[in-house]
């Protein structure tokens, strides 16, 4: 059984992944709703949230846990392994390679919310495996509450604004490659797309799913996923639906994440 958590929607565009590339395995997901976002905290804040999302996960029996967020895998993922002995994964490695795979003109555009940016790590990653790409990195703190509220449809005006107003840097860059370094932007991946045309996007969450699926024997259960958030159940059992194009039914629950 895997355990995935994100600050709130994000972490879906990894359950996404994980759903279509083992269909039979156990989850249980964890949304911080009640704490959304992460990425204008502190590192010492998000530390010790990433540490109670992780013993709630534990305290369910995971044998892995994936950090669907951009966030804490670039803020707090050796402290969460050197805490806990249960295999880890995050998303920095696995989408900054992806980009590196991508980029024909080596030239990369990185955004993410304010922490992930001011950690560096993608870029730092980059470095290490293609020293001559270029990169240029955005914050774009206000595209996680657009997602939370629910402003991604591709038409929604608000969102392609600010995205034009957050891309401008990248756009003149002229990246051929954007890592969306947090897992709530493939939520609006089209709008993103819009407005920076024929530049490859890269889905965290997903590809982070995909490095999660390369190293775990899948456990072999029925494919039963429960999601637990810290706010209200129903907000989230609607956006959830809708963006999964499946049902999450009554498998929603809430817990108290300040207990942990
Ligand atoms: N989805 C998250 C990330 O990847 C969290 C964003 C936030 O809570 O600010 O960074």
């Amino acid at each position: 059984m895997i355990g995935v958590f994100d600050s709130g929607m994000g972490g879906l565009t990894a359950i996404k992944q994980i759903v279509k590339m083992m269909p039979h395995e156990d989850i249980i997901y964890f949304g911080d709703t009640g704490r959304v976002p992460y990425g204008t905290r502190s590192k010492e804040t998000i530390i010790k949230y990433s540490c109670q999302d992780v013993r709630f996960l534990l305290s369910k029996g995971v044998d892995a846990i994936l950090i669907a967020c951009g966030t804490v895998s670039a803020n707090a993922i050796e402290i969460l392994r050197s805490e806990f002995s249960v295999p880890i994964f995050g998303v920095v490695e696995a989408a900054a390679e992806k980009a590196c795979e991508l980029t024909e003109n080596g030239k990369v555009g990185i955004i993410g919310t304010n922490a992930t940016v001011k950690s560096g790590a993608y870029v730092k990653h980059i470095e290490s495996v293609r020293p001559d790409i270029e990169t240029v990195s955005t914050p774009c703190p206000l595209f996680v509450p657009l997602v939370e509220n629910g402003f991604t449809d591709p038409e929604d005006r608000i969102t392609y604004l600010t995205a034009e107003r957050y891309l401008e840097d990248i756009k003149r860059f002229g990246a051929d490659a954007l890592i969306l370094g947090c897992t709530h932007y493939p939520i609006i991946a089209p709008v993103i797309s819009k407005v920076l045309p024929g530049v490859s996007l890269v889905n965290t969450g997903a590809e982070a799913a995909k490095r999660l699926f390369e190293n775990i024997t899948p456990g072999g259960g029925n494919g039963k996923i429960e999601y637990y958030v810290s706010d209200d159940i129903n907000s989230f059992k609607s956006a959830a639906s809708i963006y999964l194009e499946m049902p999450v039914g009554d498998n929603v629950f809430k817990v108290d994440i300040e207990k942990y």
